[in-house]
């Protein structure tokens, strides 16, 4: 199992867009995943609509260490897809907390219990710097960070960040390790001088041993606000995005990316570096250029890695529960 966090200081680069179109795409490559949405602003867990909600969800997980199924993995309709959804409105995770011994370790210490059942889970966090988020990021085995392109945001992030991992690392002495951390440009557009922004932080952070640029941008697309609006995942929009000027291409799993280890089940079980790929190709290739077709319903059973049946195009007319 690989757990991995999507986090920022900041509102609203994309974590949650992120790891709802990434979640969604594991689950349909027949990756088991599990979303936890750890931001008291719940909107992760109103991204899809669910076919059996649980009574609980983080509040129990954090404040009762509760991790049976039955009382907080709540299903979405997209199938592999569970979640754990956000429960604390008035943000009492954090009072909780910073008062407990174990508060920043306390993720970490839980996930182990999910491990028969998930290949990924994916964990949503508040855009803001709080003992919740540093409990994602030391319960997580890789962080995805995304960053809107322009440079004011780019400093501010450069300088929370750095600062963040600075004050995380004395925890390493208690085997709470930080992370890599992993940046993807997102919302590109074409009045961004994305590349300057680009190499400014790919040289920012050269000696940082825990943080690394990833070599690929989301651009704008309005297929991603088509999704959320629509409650499915961008790769299962049938229509490519107005803002794509290029051919469209469909989630397939001979395509390279996949098979040089973007959606293989054993790259989430091994050490590699998975979910940079997963981020790199997939975000790359699925979330940015990825629509279901009848290309990709020409292969509704194409396999993946262990031979997980990959359901890379939506069955057409998917209902959403009322
Ligand atoms: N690549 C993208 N293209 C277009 N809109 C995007 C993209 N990524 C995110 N958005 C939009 O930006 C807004 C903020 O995204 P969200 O994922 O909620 O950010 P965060 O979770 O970091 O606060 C949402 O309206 C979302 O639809
Ligand atoms: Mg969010």
């Amino acid at each position: 199992m690989k757990v991995a966090a999507v986090v920022s200081t900041k509102g609203g680069p994309g974590k949650t867009t992120v790891g709802a179109n990434l979640g969604a795409f594991c689950a349909d490559a027949g990756v088991r995943t599990l979303l936890i949405d750890l931001d008291n602003q719940p909107s992760l867990s109103s991204f899809y609509n669910l076919s059996h909600e649980a009574p609980g969800g983080t509040y129990q997980l954090i404040t009762s260490n509760e991790t049976r199924p039955d009382q907080i993995i709540s299903q979405t309709i997209i199938p592999n897809l569970s979640l754990i959804k956000s429960n604390d409105p008035f943000n009492l995770l954090s009072n909780l907390l910073l008062h407990a011994a174990d508060g920043r370790l306390r993720l970490k210490n839980l996930m182990p219990a999910f491990a028969q059942d998930f290949d990924l889970i994916l964990i949503d966090t508040q855009g803001a710097r709080s003992i919740v988020l540093e409990m994602a990021l030391l319960g997580s085995q890789v962080a995805i960070s995304p960053i809107t392109p322009d440079m004011l945001t780019a400093r501010e992030f450069q300088r929370g960040m750095l600062q963040l991992y600075r004050d995380l690392e004395p925890l390493a002495a208690l085997g709470a390790v930080t992370p890599v951390l992993n940046i993807v440009i997102n919302k590109l557009d074409a009045t961004n001088d994305a590349n300057l922004i680009y190499h400014t932080l790919t040289e920012t952070f050269s000696d940082h041993p825990k943080i690394q640029m990833v070599e690929t941008t989301i651009p704008a697309a309005v297929s991603f606000r088509r999704a959320a609006t629509e409650g499915i995942p961008a790769h299962r929009l049938s229509e490519p995005s107005s803002q794509d000027g290029q051919e469209p291409r469909y989630p397939r799993c001979e395509d390279p990316p996949m098979r040089h280890g973007a959606f293989r089940n054993e790259d989430l079980h091994d050490g590699v570096n998975s979910s940079r790929l997963v981020l790199a190709n997939g975000v790359r290739d699925v979330l940015l250029h990825g629509h279901s077709s009848e290309r990709a319903a020409e292969h509704p059973t194409t396999r993946c890695g262990h031979g997980e049946p990959a359901i890379l195009h939506t069955p057409r007319g998917i209902e959403k529960p009322r």
